[in-house]
């Protein structure tokens, strides 16, 4: 079928009109589903530090490395359960989180925090120096989705402008504290 070149004029636009907007709601579509899915995904159980902080349990009670060692550590399934073997047993997460349990594995619990491998970060030093865990990780206690994301950058202007407020800032802010 051949069209009139008048004919071919007035259609063309319109299709080509019609064309970009269905490719844009394909993409705004697929970019609204991708994204609101992955905020549990990233983590294998949905595990809300608020209703945790909620019931009194203390950020070191889990985190117990942070004030004696260079990281904070990660809770064991077997600390977990030590509460969960009776608590909330016909939850969802509570029901994954025994399964775990029973094959003797690690819940495989994604990093979040990260900094490179040629920077040197100590929690014990923050931590005894009185920095509150919420000046770097946020409001932690009323966090109601498993932390997938940062709250600070953990650049290093980032850590510097704490550091050159502090009163030995001259000895914090040299190359080697962190680069060593
Ligand atoms: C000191 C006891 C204790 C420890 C240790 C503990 N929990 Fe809990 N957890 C609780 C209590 C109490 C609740 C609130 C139960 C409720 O409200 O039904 C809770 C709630 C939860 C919930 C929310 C359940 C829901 O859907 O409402 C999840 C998920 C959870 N805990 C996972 C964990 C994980 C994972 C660990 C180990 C990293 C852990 N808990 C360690 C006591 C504990
Ligand atoms: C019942 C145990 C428990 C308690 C209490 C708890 N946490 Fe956690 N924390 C976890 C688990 C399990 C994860 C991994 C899941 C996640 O990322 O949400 C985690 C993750 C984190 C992370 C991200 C770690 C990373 O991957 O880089 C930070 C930061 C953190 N917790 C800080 C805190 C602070 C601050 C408190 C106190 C307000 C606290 N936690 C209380 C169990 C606990
Ligand atoms: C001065 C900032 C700062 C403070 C204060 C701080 N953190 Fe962190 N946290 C970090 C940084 C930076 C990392 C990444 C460390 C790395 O990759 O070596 C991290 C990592 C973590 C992790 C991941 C696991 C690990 O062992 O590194 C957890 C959990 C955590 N912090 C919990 C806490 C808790 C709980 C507190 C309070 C008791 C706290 N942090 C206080 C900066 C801080
Ligand atoms: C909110 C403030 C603050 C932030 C943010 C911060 N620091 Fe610090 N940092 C301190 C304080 C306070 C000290 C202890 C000062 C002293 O020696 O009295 C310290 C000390 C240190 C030390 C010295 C350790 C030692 O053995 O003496 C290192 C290393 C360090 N910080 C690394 C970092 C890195 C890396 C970051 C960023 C990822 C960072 N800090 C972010 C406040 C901060
Ligand atoms: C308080 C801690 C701290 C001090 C002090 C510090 N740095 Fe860093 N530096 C970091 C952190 C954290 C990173 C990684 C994050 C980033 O790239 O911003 C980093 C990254 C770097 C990088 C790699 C940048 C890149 O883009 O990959 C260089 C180069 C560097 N620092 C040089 C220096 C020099 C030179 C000094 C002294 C004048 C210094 N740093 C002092 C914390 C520090």
């Amino acid at each position: 079928m051949r069209l009139s070149p008048g004919l071919k004029k007035k259609y063309i636009l319109p299709l080509v009109i019609i064309v970009i907007v269905v490719v844009l709601v394909v993409i705004a579509a697929v970019f609204f589903f991708t994204s609101k899915g992955q905020a549990s995904a990233q983590q294998p159980i949905n595990f809300p530090h608020e209703a945790m902080v909620a019931v009194g349990v203390q950020c070191l009670y889990c985190h117990s490395d942070a004030t004696r060692s260079p990281s904070a550590g990660m809770p064991s399934v077997q600390k977990c359960m030590g509460c969960h073997q009776t608590i909330g047993t016909n939850q969802a997460p509570i029901i994954q989180l025994t399964n775990y349990w029973k094959n003797n594995q690690p819940v495989p619990w994604v990093r979040v925090y990260v900094l490179p491998r040629f920077v040197y970060f100590s929690h014990e030093v923050h931590i005894n120096s009185g920095v509150n865990c919420e000046t770097c990780h946020g409001d932690v206690a009323h966090m109601k989705d498993p932390i997938t994301k940062p709250v600070e950058t953990l650049d290093m202007g980032w850590c510097l402008s704490c550091h050159e407020k502090q009163p030995n800032a001259s000895q914090l802010m040299e190359c080697n504290v962190c680069h060593q």
